[in-house]
């Protein structure tokens, strides 16, 4: 059954996965996730863009509908793109009505902490739209933070993020991601709020995980540390398709328990 809102504030730990598309949700619901994230690690993981910046709200919402029919009863998050929600409150609303109407999602996520987006999850929730929040390393403003690097090792980057957690829990969010930044950070701010912390390469005291689906199956190139790879199916998938090129080209596939009959009257009336 699908989790409600007051659920997930429970002190147990939250277990997340992103999904991208039919098969992947349906494999997260089955497994057991308590949230789904259609995120716009979309941009890297599935559309093969170097960032998530171009991935636009159409994008999102054409996932997030596969991503519903694989998942009906699992809490589906969808993330606000780059851009969709740093024009002012209106347009941010407008984005986040069109995900919840047009996907199926239950909530919305939107990352950093800036007085605009303070202002959107303000907005948003107050307007019956549940919102989580990301701080730490933000994905979609990678570029000004310097890079994909831990963010909040120095005193003033440390109080900055724990400082940017304890607004983005005022200003609404039911939850909130917690990306790249030290486990003993982590672990202050998920005591200092109470709302439940969601870590990614934030270290083992947080309320819960989230990682990206391609990573814990081993699909995507790169061993990540802050990852656990459960399966090695990108190297299987590698393997099955070449043995299926090797039967193709030996001509062992398709058999003729891949093939259907005709009778030979058929065919003998055939000019
Ligand atoms: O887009 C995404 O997948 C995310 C997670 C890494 C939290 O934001």
């Amino acid at each position: 059954m699908k989790l409600t809102l007051p659920e997930l504030r429970r002190d147990t730990p939250l277990v997340m996965v992103t999904a991208y598309d039919f098969p992947g949700a349906q494999q997260a619901e089955r497994a057991g996730m308590d949230l789904i994230l259609v995120g716009d690690s979309l941009g890297n993981v599935v559309l093969g863009y170097d960032s998530t910046a171009p991935v636009t709200l159409s994008d999102i919402i054409h996932h997030t509908r596969a991503v519903r029919r694989g998942a009906p009863d699992t809490f589906l998050v969808a993330d606000l793109p780059f851009g969709t929600y740093h024009t002012g409150v209106q347009d941010a609303m407008r984005a986040a009505v069109r995900v919840i109407q047009d996907s199926g999602a239950d909530a919305v996520k939107v990352e950093g902490a800036s007085p605009e987006v303070l202002e959107v999850i303000t907005v948003l929730t107050r307007n019956g739209i549940p919102v989580m929040g990301h701080v730490g390393l933000t994905p979609q403003t990678e570029v000004s933070l310097g890079g994909r690097k831990v963010q909040g090792r120095d005193e003033a980057g440390a109080q900055r993020i724990l400082e940017d957690a304890q607004a983005v829990e005022r200003a609404g969010a039911f939850a909130v991601v917690l990306e790249v930044i030290p486990a003993r950070l982590a672990r202050v701010i998920t005591e200092r709020l109470s709302i439940p912390t969601i870590g990614i390469g934030a270290g083992p005291y947080c309320s819960g995980q989230v990682l990206v689906y391609h990573d814990v199956l081993g699909l995507s190139d790169h061993e990540k540390k802050i990852a656990r790879r459960y399966a090695e199916l990108g190297q299987l998938a590698t393997e099955a398709l070449r043995a299926y090129a090797e039967d193709v080209r030996g001509r062992t596939f398709p058999a003729k328990e891949n093939s259907f009959i005709i009778k030979d009257e058929v065919l003998d009336k055939l000019y």
